[in-house]
């Protein structure tokens, strides 16, 4: 099997061969303006003229395969890269294990292949128009030159899908790479297809919180995608979680952040009051994890599916560190126990396995989570706050799957509609927080200089110190 080297010299710098693929070439090469324009119009606003420190990914090699350098962001060398394989590759999940992964798409599974591929493709786009404003609100040169990062990362993963959908699509692959530059994150005629992709990310909390959470979910899917047997989409997502890694910390460690400084407020004022400070309360924080995790969980899709029953038997997709964790890759016979709603009550029912692949996904997903809730609250211990943060049930505030159809508290009891909605802004992120964390955040210039209510970071990113001048107008 020969590995095409990386050309980082093209007009489109790839390891994908696109040198002697010119029907492929020129078709990408077509799209690359519309691209452009479409981060003109909808990437960081304002931003295009300053020079940021970003890396840039150069090589498939895990260890120095990002250059670090200021660049103006519309200059960022986006290309496609494919995690090289040098051994022929054998499917490992669903009714086909043990044969051949697939090089081509094959023709029965084209329709769910181009939904997966385009479903994930429009996240991409969707978390940068999210984000395009924050900039103005940035905590720190390093936070903005964090987000910047993701910002151009999230482009390339576009690139990613959308080589798969001129490559392997055709024609569809072609008019769907189109759509993804036409779809509006939060428009209401041409939204994005996922929800959480729909809702505003207007100031820094959740910004931390969409990093954390929604960037994770971003991790799962991949994980799953990158057990496919379609080869290609498998090593597409090996790479892009190369890039993942660093969303996922600074979605973490922004909030960590955020916990420590809320608690040196607390203890600075008389009465505890961190809003008092100019700090973000703990009660506010928790209502950005309630609001960030429950919209991220819907993105599993439903509890019981016989889609997620079809595209693991077909080998679409398997489960987080399917080869590594799992012996069974064809689970023919096994059930899983979930909790449904029956007459007004709480119900465990054993349902086949393989219906219960969201929920499996879903489930590692949670115990990640639940992994950075231990260590935020060992570090609230340590510095003497009493205050400890929760994740809400999985059932509480749901738009997708069984628990939509009722209303939960985030302890995840049944509670009335009426209830939910008179405690809403008790539970999630109000309008009224909302407004008063963009009043706090106003933009940090200084190198080295932090924003009062998030602690600056252990250190400095990409082998420079914090006072490093990562953004330069
Ligand atoms: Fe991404
Ligand atoms: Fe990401």
């Amino acid at each position: 099997m020969s590995i095409p080297s990386v050309d980082l010299n093209a007009k489109i710098p790839n390891n994908v061969g696109l040198a002697d693929d010119p029907k492929v070439r020129r078709a990408l090469e077509h799209w690359q303006p519309k691209y452009l324009e479409w981060w003109r119009d909808m990437g960081p606003s304002d931003f295009a003229e300053d020079q940021v420190y970003l890396r840039t990914a150069i090589s498939v090699d895990t260890d120095g395969w990002a250059h670090y350098d200021h660049v103006k962001m519309p200059d960022y060398r986006w290309g496609i890269f494919l995690t090289p394989r040098d051994r022929e590759m054998l499917i490992h999940v669903g009714d086909e294990t043990g044969k051949p992964a697939w090089e081509e798409v094959p023709g029965e599974h084209r329709n769910a292949l181009r939904r997966i591929v385009v479903t994930q493709a429009d996240t991409e786009p969707a978390s940068v128009e999210q984000q395009r404003l924050l900039g103005h609100l940035a905590p720190s040169l390093y936070d903005m030159r964090s987000l910047f990062q993701v910002n151009v990362e999230e482009g390339r993963h576009l690139w990613a899908m959308v080589y798969l959908l001129h490559k392997y699509f055709g024609r569809d692959g072609r008019d769907e790479a189109d759509e993804l530059l036409q779809r509006r994150s939060g428009d209401p005629d041409k939204p994005r297809i996922l929800g959480a992709f729909n809702q505003p990310c207007d100031h820094w909390l959740s910004f931390f919180a969409f990093t954390m959470f929604t960037d994770r979910d971003g991790k799962y899917q991949l994980a799953a995608l990158r057990e496919s047997a379609f080869d290609p989409l498998a090593r597409s997502c090996d790479f892009m979680l190369t890039e993942e890694a660093f969303h996922l910390f600074v979605g973490e460690t922004g909030l960590e952040r955020i916990i420590k400084r809320s608690a040196e407020l607390e203890r600075l004022d008389p009465n505890g009051d961190i809003r008092n400070q100019g700090g973000i309360d703990f009660e506010t924080i928790q209502r950005a994890i309630n609001y960030w995790f429950t919209y991220c969980l819907d993105l599993f899709g439903g509890e019981i599916s016989s889609n997620a029953a079809n595209y693991f038997g077909a080998g679409l997709k398997g489960r987080f560190k399917e080869a590594q964790r799992y012996t069974d890759h064809r689970v023919i016979e096994d059930h899983y126990r979930l909790t449904v709603v029956e007459e007004g009550a709480l119900k465990e029912v054993d349902i086949p396995l393989r219906n219960a692949m969201n929920e499996v996904l879903r489930d590692d997903y949670i115990k990640d989570c639940e992994r950075a809730l231990r260590k935020w609250n060992r570090l609230l211990e340590a510095m003497g706050s009493s205050t400890r943060l929760t994740l809400p049930s999985r059932r509480f505030h749901r738009h997708q799957g069984l628990y939509a159809a009722h209303a939960f508290n985030p302890a995840g009891d049944l509670v009335s509609a009426d209830e939910f909605e008179r405690r809403r802004d008790e539970w999630l992120l109000s309008p009224a927080d909302n407004e008063y964390l963009r009043s706090i955040m106003v933009r940090v210039r200084e190198p080295g200089k932090f924003a009062n209510w998030i602690a600056p970071p252990a250190k400095g990113i990409g082998g420079q110190d914090l006072d490093f001048a990562y953004v330069r107008a």
